[in-house]
């Protein structure tokens, strides 16, 4: 582990040139049969209007790890079923619009994925939802690191309404993060919002996929290991390609 983040660093890479807009359609070859069509706005609305390779790894594990029945049945290291995702700093959605297309097309098992991000990209994951018809999947939610959780979010009896009907809502059960390690003043609030999201007895699995562009970055990484146990993964086709572009995927497991 230490090998990633302690040596190799550049200065901030830019993933896709600023010019990246417009609409596109992503099958991962061929995995997705009806592709995701992402609009992305060149970075107007922030670094998250366009789609970054940490998102791109991310699908492509999920879709090589799931079969036409349920999502990540195929990981080797996973028995649990998950019903309610959030994915953490969606920029345009992708990872989250992706599971939003498997569960319409495929699963038909109740999944609900939830896109958050800053207010400001809000909007364009919208767009996103709509342009692949997956309204019923997929919602577009503000929730900015470092804040107290909605309690659509909330893990644990305490931190969540005491309402009857909210206490049989579904936990969360799987977080997703791509490239969301990247800005060193953020590091505590996305900490914090990871802390708050595994609270209680039976936390959510944690993907975490990341490219390595700071040596800062590593003072995230070591803070994390005190609360949570940090495992790569490499048993994905795609693996030496995305470590080549030194993109890595990680599960975060709270102790
Ligand atoms: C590098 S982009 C990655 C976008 C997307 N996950 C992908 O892989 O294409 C980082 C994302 O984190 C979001 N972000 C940054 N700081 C945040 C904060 N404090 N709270 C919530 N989201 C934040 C940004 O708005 C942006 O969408």
């Amino acid at each position: 582990m230490d090998d990633i983040f302690g040596s190799g660093f550049d200065d901030l890479v830019v993933a896709r040139p600023l010019e990246h807009l417009g609409n596109s359609d992503l099958s991962f070859g061929g995995r997705l049969k009806n592709p995701l069509k992402i609009h992305e706005d060149g970075g107007e609305s922030g670094c998250g209007g366009k789609v970054w390779i940490a998102g791109e790894l991310l699908c492509e594990f999920i879709l090589e790890k799931s079969n036409s029945d349920d999502l990540l049945n195929g990981w080797a290291s996973n028995s649990k079923q998950f019903r309610k995702i959030v994915e953490l700093g969606s920029g345009t959605g992708l990872v989250g619009l992706c599971i939003g297309l498997l569960e319409k097309n495929n699963f038909h098992k109740d999944i609900d994925a939830y896109i958050t991000d800053i207010d400001q990209i809000v909007p364009l994951m919208k767009q996103n939802i709509q342009l692949n018809g997956i309204e019923n999947e997929v919602s577009a939610e503000e929730l900015w690191w470092g804040e107290p959780l909605r309690k659509t979010f909330a893990p644990s009896e305490h931190s969540r309404d005491k309402e009857e009907d909210f206490r049989e809502e579904k936990k969360v059960d799987l977080i997703l993060a791509a490239d969301c390690v990247y800005l060193e003043k953020a590091f505590p609030l996305l900490e914090k919002t990871l802390l708050d999201l595994t609270e209680g007895e039976t936390p959510p699995t944690i993907l975490m996929a990341y490219r390595k562009r700071r040596k800062a970055d590593k003072h995230f990484f070591q803070k994390i290991k005190k609360n949570f146990d940090i495992v790569e993964i490499k048993d994905f086709e795609k693996y030496e390609y995305y470590l080549k572009q030194r993109t890595h995927l990680f599960q975060l497991i709270r102790q």
